[in-house]
């Protein structure tokens, strides 16, 4: 009888001394430690139930459901104990680490696109307004595409107008401008008619300097069908250069040898620093070149698979970058592919 009233006296003791502990601990280790202690499975509680096992049925109902009430006080002490901790943890948190809502916020880097994709996409966007449609074609492409597709022998001089960048691979190179994807689609299209655009990146091994890279964009036109001219040659890209540059500027075309067409010629721009007048941008002349143009030559529109007879066309090299730098005044082709941000962001 004695030992079952030691028992509710030692389970007095315990909660008093586990509470004065909890209410004295500060801080999450030293809770966990309490709770192991006092509600872990070897805790003296818990041990009293063992403890009850060989009691009187009565007894052991009494003295259980005691402990039990002592085991639920420590929980929810525990519990409370546990809250105000977090709080405590909150509270102190917020004391040192006071958030200022009235900080303007960083403004974000913005990136932007680059200048050539800009350019670029105006250009197809005239040119869809005239019906064009863009056709992609490889930048590693074959010789024969490159060069003897166009009418360019292996040994003709005329080869030397393009410095090539050759791979290990025999007759493949990296293309030295976007002509021969005109041979791409008139191959895929033929015998019905193209009106296309074909932009991309082209190579050259070129001593660079303000006006040459070695890696740079075209954009070239390809017009095939039944009786296309010159004046429809003339009239597109007359039409392009006033969507791209103003009603009011003058263009001409002057004739030039290219032996992927016949006649071939280049377009001048009127210059826009000067008026045409002449100064240091167009060299005194007056004129800027902005681009290569002409007739598909009968040898490439055979190759393409149009009858010559039946079929002609027309074709063009726009430089986007060159573009670009009329209408910016940018005085270094380097720029372009140079990646300093002090310049990207200009534009
Ligand atoms: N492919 C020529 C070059 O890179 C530019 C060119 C000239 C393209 C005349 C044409 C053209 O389509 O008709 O130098």
């Amino acid at each position: 009888m004695s030992e079952k009233k030691d028992l509710i006296e030692e389970l007095k003791a315990l909660q008093s001394k586990a509470k004065s502990e909890l209410e004295a601990l500060v801080g999450e280790k030293a809770l966990t430690s309490w709770k192991s202690e006092y509600l872990g499975k070897t805790s003296p509680v818990m041990q009293i139930f063992k403890r009850l096992a060989d009691a009187e049925n009565e007894e052991r109902a009494r003295i259980g459901q005691f402990a039990n009430e002592v085991k639920s006080a420590l929980e929810s002490m525990y519990e409370q104990k546990v809250n105000a901790t977090h709080q405590a943890a909150l509270s102190e948190e917020l004391a040192h680490e006071k958030l200022d809502v009235t900080i303007p916020g960083r403004r974000p880097l913005r990136g932007r696109l680059h200048i050539t994709t800009t350019t670029l996409r105006e250009m197809y966007r005239i040119f869809a307004e005239m019906g064009f449609q863009i056709y992609r074609s490889p930048e590693v492409e074959s010789d024969e595409n490159n060069f003897e597709l166009l009418n360019i022998p292996t040994h003709h001089p005329a080869r030397d107008l393009w410095d090539t960048f050759f791979t290990k691979k025999e007759g493949v190179i990296l293309r030295t401008h976007t002509s021969p994807g005109q041979v791409r689609a008139m191959r895929e299209f033929a015998p019905e008619p193209i009106r296309v655009v074909l932009p991309g990146m082209c190579y050259r091994y070129e001593q660079t300097d303000a006006s040459h890279e070695f890696q740079f964009n075209q954009v070239e036109l390809l017009v095939v069908g039944k009786k296309i001219n010159f004046a429809n040659l003339k009239g597109t890209l007359e039409e392009f250069v006033q969507r791209m540059y103003g009603k009011d500027v003058s263009t001409r075309i002057r004739p030039s040898y290219f032996p992927f067409v016949e006649p071939g010629g280049e377009m001048d721009v009127e210059c826009f620093v000067c008026g045409g007048k002449g100064c240091s941008v167009c060299k005194q002349r007056g004129w800027l070149e902005i681009l290569g143009c002409g007739m598909v030559h009968p040898v490439v529109l055979k190759n393409g698979g149009y009858d010559p007879q039946v079929y002609s066309g027309f074709a063009a090299g726009l430089g986007p970058e060159r573009i670009a730098m009329l209408r910016y005044r940018i005085d270094d082709i380097r720029n372009f592919w140079a990646n300093d941000v002090r310049f990207l962001q200009q534009f």
